[in-house]
């Protein structure tokens, strides 16, 4: 999704700049570019990669001291180089077009009143040359500037309806960067000699430039200028936020022996869970105990003790990790649990219950929905909250009450793999730290549960070597069309997940149905062009399932079954099986979902589809 960079110096900054923008990269993005003052204001834009802008920036010796750059994944106007980011005021600004402009600006998020201030701007001679609502900042904080652009982007921002976190500079002021964020991030970094200083979307594109960090708060409006800066919030009163030392993740940036990163990622989980459950878990006697440090946080026994249920919020894969808890919630901890789509849930009517846990779950802690949704049951009245999150300076943990966090480490391909089998693990802990404070599990049940736990890295490590294996499945999968996913009770969840891996990154059509489903409907698109995965464990529906597939087999349709070591199901005509190392019980699902990743991951290297980057989808959705 849209990155935001910006600084202000007293060296030519477009190369950090343009390094900031390649280290949001893996947000996603369809084109790109920089402004800086010298002289006036001078840009460079386009709809190829970042390394690309580097070249024309070069070759047009773009230079200067103060600047503002930007990656845009499009919503207002095609991705085409007149819509891309950074605005001028005055649109048509180009020197080379005779009007030069006086406010530059990049922009996240999306301006819901957009129409009506553009006729507005419009009727006072205001031209516009892209289809953005962005452009439309841009004149308007044009048209209130009296001298001062820390008071003209006030004024601005009082009139827009919607989401922003903005960046600006003007002709006028050439050693000034005023930036404002409402509903998207935005953070400004703090340079080592305190002379100069940063904005950005994301703590990581400052990654190797300063770890010296201020969250930026909704409403906050900041001031940047050489050798200071200071924030006020949304009354206009000044406001001191803390700057934090914040580890830089550029490491993470690098493949090592991997061709993606979606792959390199897939084969961290073991360290992954390893991590999240050594920062979560600390000492296992300690882990439920009500009284000291609890890992979710102070006073979370209490809460848990208290709590009647829990509505879980959450998008994409991290609604799937959230289905798959329900089964756990009730299951193991007898908590009646309700999973809602985030974008639903915030505007729905609904019943708020002040006695349910409310629990986000996401990757980013800075999707949209999601927060949306968070604030939404939080307005109802809802004040015990949660959030399962992989990002501990994220908008999500800092707004609810308890978070279990997780450790997969920077997820950089745009299909989640570690995120979700890491949120799988925290929501597991999750159930069984409710289990223990509502008195429903005794203490062998929950040291055989905290003894799978501890052995889930090796298991996961013995699933991965299952590779090989699924190759020879991705080259069936390449040259099809659709895909059917089937699963049952705690595998309906990763049979969703596995369809979601398959045409995020393939754009294979891909379904996925709760096996019982399949003669209610979607059995009439069996054939036998339509490969059938079935996530099949030895559990209490095998059998059931075992019928699933009969009906599948009757009409033609090709099997691909992922079954345990035990589940009596044989390859044959039709029916291609790979067996699971071991069977794990409640926590098979974060075993079955590996070899459903891999197969999207080598069907998409198959098909030469942009694996990391899938088209039009970006890492962080930060716009509803
Ligand atoms: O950062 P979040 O976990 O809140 O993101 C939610 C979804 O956007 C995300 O899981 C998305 O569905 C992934 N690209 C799926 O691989």
């Amino acid at each position: 999704m849209c990155g935001i960079v910006a600084a202000v110096a007293n060296r030519n900054i477009v190369p950090l700049l343009v390094q900031g923008l390649q280290r949001l990269e893996y947000r996603g993005y369809d084109s790109c570019g920089v402004a800086v003052h010298n002289g006036g204001l001078r840009r460079a834009r386009s709809t190829a990669r970042v390394a690309e802008l580097l070249q024309q920036v070069s070759t047009e010796h773009l230079e200067g001291t103060t600047g503002i750059a930007h990656t845009r994944w499009a919503t207002h106007g095609a991705p085409a180089v007149h819509n891309a980011h950074p605005h001028f005021s005055h649109g048509s600004g180009d020197e080379a077009e005779g009007r030069p402009g006086r406010i530059a600006l990049v922009h996240n998020g999306i301006i819901e009143n957009h129409e009506e201030l553009r006729n507005r701007l419009k009727a006072k001679g205001y031209a516009f040359a892209s289809q953005t609502d962005t452009e439309v900042i841009a004149h308007l904080v044009d048209s209130l500037y009296e001298g001062d652009l820390f008071e003209a982007v006030q004024s601005a921002i009082a009139r827009l309806h919607g989401a922003y976190a903005i960046a600006v500079f003007c002709r006028d002021e050439p050693h000034r960067v005023v930036g404002a964020r409402a509903g998207s991030p935005l953070v400004l970094g703090v340079g080592a000699e305190g002379s100069e200083h940063y904005l950005a979307s994301d703590a990581m594109a400052l990654a190797g430039v300063t770890d010296q960090i201020v969250y930026l708060e909704e409403g906050d409006l900041v001031d940047l200028q050489l050798g200071r800066y200071w924030v006020v919030d949304r009354q206009g009163d000044r406001a001191d936020r803390p700057v934090r030392t914040v580890q830089a993740h550029s490491g993470a940036a690098e493949l090592g022996p991997y061709r993606h990163y979606m792959q390199k990622e897939i084969f961290e989980q073991p360290r992954a869970i390893a991590d999240t459950l050594d920062g979560i878990q600390a000492v296992v006697p300690e882990l439920f105990e009500a009284s000291g440090n609890h890992p979710a946080g102070e006073g979370a026994h209490h809460v848990f003790k208290q709590i009647e249920s829990v509505l879980i919020l959450a998008c994409g894969t991290s609604y799937y990790s959230g289905c798959t808890a329900k089964y756990w919630l009730e299951g193991i901890a007898k908590v009646p649990t309700q999973v809602e789509i985030a974008s639903e849930y915030r505007y729905r009517e609904s019943v708020p219950n002040p006695h349910t846990l409310v629990v986000t779950i996401s990757q980013s802690g800075e999707t949209a929905d999601t927060l949306a949704a968070l604030r939404h049951a939080q307005s109802l009245g809802m004040r015990h909250t949660l959030t399962v999150c992989n990002v501990a300076s994220s908008a999500m943990v800092r707004e609810t009450r308890l978070a279990y966090l997780t450790r997969a480490g920077v997820e950089i391909g745009v299909a989640s793999t570690k995120a979700f089998t890491t949120q799988l693990a925290g929501l597991f802990l999750l159930t069984l730290a409710l289990a223990q404070a509502k008195g429903r599990l005794t203490e062998s049940q929950e040291a055989a549960h905290l003894k799978a736990m501890r052995h889930l890295p090796a298991a996961l490590s013995a699933v991965l070597a299952l590779e090989p294996q699924i190759i020879s499945w991705a080259d069936d999968f390449a040259g099809k069309q659709n895909a059917l996913f089937l699963g049952r009770g705690l595998h309906y969840p990763i049979a969703l997940e596995g369809a979601l891996k398959l045409k995020e990154i393939t754009y294979i059509h891909a379904e996925a149905y709760a096996a019982g489903e399949l003669k209610h409907g979607p059995l009439a698109l069996v054939t036998s062009e339509m490969p059938v995965v079935t996530v099949a464990p030895h559990d209490a529906l095998l059998e059931k399932l075992k019928s699933n597939m009969q009906e599948v087999r009757a009409r033609g349709g090709v099997l691909y079954v992922l079954a345990d070591a035990d589940s009596r199901i044989e390859s044959e005509d039709g029916i291609h099986v790979i067996r699971m190392p071991e069977h794990y019980g409640p926590l098979s699902p974060l075993l079955h979902v590996v070899p459903l990743q891999l197969l999207a991951y080598h069907t998409a290297v198959a098909r030469g589809t942009d694996v990391d980057k899938p088209r039009n989808l970006a890492k962080s959705v930060t716009v509803e």
